[in-house]
C-alpha cells in the first residue's frame, strides 16, 4: 500500500497548522504543504497529484483545501475539480476556517432533537443569528437544503441578501428571509422571528454576544439553542461553552466544545474518506452526510 499523501492547498501565506495537525492524526503519513496558492497557480501543483500514482494507487493521494480566507479557498475548490478529467482525479476536502465541518456539525446536532421533515404540517424554522459570516453562511445553506425555513439575521440588510441570493443560485426553492439584527431591544422582526423558531444558531464572530437572556426570553418555542462562539462571552447568554444537549427550560443547548467534538470526528472521518476514494469531493452537504452516518453509528 503506497503512503497515504495529502496535499495541503492553503491561499494564507503561511498554512494551517491546525489543519495539518487534524490530517496526521487522521492518518496521512505525509503532509505536502503549500502556502499562497492563487488559481493561477494552482493547475500544476493539482498536476503532480494526478500524474504520480496510477491506478487504485491514486487514492493513496487527497487535497486539503482550508486556510482563513474562505472566498479564495472555494475559488481554489472549483479550479482543482476542474482540472481533473475522467477517472484521472485525487479526492477533495474543502474546509476553509472550518466552516465547513462545524457547520456539519452544528445541523447534526440539530437534528438530534428536532425532525427536518420537509412534508409535516407545521414546517421546521430557524434563526441564524450572525448567518452572514463562513459558518453561519453553511449552516442555513445546510438547514435550508433540508427544507427547513431559515431566518438569517445580520447587522447589514445588504450582507444578508447577498447570502440568500448565492444560497439560492444553488437552491432555488430554499426558504429565506433576512431581517436586522442589533443590541437590546430586539428589532420587532428578528423577536418575532425568535419568538417562532424551532432552532436558534449562533454564529456570530468570536467573543459577540448576539443574544442576552432577556432577549432569549423570547424563544418560547425553541427545542434546541447552539453557541459557537467559544470566546467569552458567550453568543448567547446562559449557554456554556462544554453544553452538549444540556436540557434548558423546554430546550436543549449546545455550546462550542459541545460542538466541536461532532467537528473534529467530522473532520478526521472526512480525512479518511479522501483516502477510501479518489472521486470524493466533499464540500459541506458531504461532511454533514458524513456527519450523520457517523452519529447514526453512535
Ligand atoms: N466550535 C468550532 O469548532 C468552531 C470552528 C470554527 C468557527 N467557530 C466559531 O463560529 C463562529 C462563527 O465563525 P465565523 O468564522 O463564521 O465568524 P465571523 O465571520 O467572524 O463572524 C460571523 C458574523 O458575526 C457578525 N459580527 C461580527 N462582528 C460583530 C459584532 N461586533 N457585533 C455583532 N455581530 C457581529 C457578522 O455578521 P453581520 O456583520 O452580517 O452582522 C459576521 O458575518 C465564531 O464564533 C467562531 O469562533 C467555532
Amino acid at each position: 500500500m503506497p503512503k497515504r499523501i495529502l496535499i495541503q492547498l492553503d491561499p494564507d501565506s503561511q498554512p494551517s497548522i491546525f489543519d495539518a495537525v487534524v490530517a496526521v492524526d487522521a492518518g496521512a503519513d505525509v503532509l505536502l504543504r503549500h502556502g499562497g496558492v492563487t488559481v493561477d497557480t494552482v493547475v500544476p501543483l493539482v498536476h503532480g497529484a494526478m500524474f504520480t500514482r496510477g491506478g487504485a494507487d491514486l487514492a493513496s493521494t487527497a487535497i486539503f483545501i482550508g486556510g482563513s480566507d474562505v472566498p479564495a479557498a472555494e475559488r481554489l475548490f472549483d479550479a482543482v475539480r476542474g482540472t481533473f478529467f475522467g477517472p484521472v482525479r485525487v479526492g477533495v476536502l474543502l474546509d476553509p476556517s472550518g466552516a465547513n465541518t462545524t457547520a456539519a456539525a452544528a445541523v447534526v446536532a440539530a437534528a438530534r432533537h428536532l425532525s427536518f421533515d420537509a412534508s409535516a404540517v407545521d414546517g421546521c424554522r430557524a434563526v441564524v443569528l450572525g448567518g452572514t459570516g463562513p459558518v453561519g453562511q453553511r449552516v442555513a445553506r445546510l438547514l435550508a437544503r433540508k427544507g427547513v425555513a431559515v431566518t438569517i439575521a445580520s447587522r447589514s440588510q445588504e450582507r444578508a441578501e447577498a447570502v440568500v441570493e448565492r444560497i439560492r443560485g444553488g437552491l432555488p426553492s430554499a426558504q429565506l428571509r433576512c431581517v436586522a439584527s442589533g443590541s437590546e431591544p430586539l428589532p420587532a422582526e428578528l423577536r418575532s422571528a425568535i419568538e417562532a423558531a424551532d432552532l436558534i444558531v449562533a454564529a456570530g464572530a468570536a467573543g459577540v454576544r448576539l443574544l442576552s437572556a432577556s432577549e432569549r426570553s423570547a424563544a418560547t418555542r425553541a427545542r434546541v439553542l447552539i453557541d459557537l462562539n467559544a470566546v467569552p462571552p458567550a453568543g448567547i447568554e446562559g449557554i456554556a461553552p462544554t453544553d452538549k444537549g444540556r436540557p434548558d427550560a423546554a430546550a436543549v443547548v449546545y455550546g462550542p466544545l459541545g460542538v466541536g467534538g461532532t467537528k473534529m470526528k467530522i473532520h478526521r472521518a472526512a480525512v479518511h474518506r479522501l483516502f477510501e476514494d479518489a472521486s470524493v469531493c466533499l464540500d459541506a452537504e458531504e461532511l454533514l452526510a458524513l456527519g450523520e452516518q457517523l452519529d447514526a453509528a453512535g
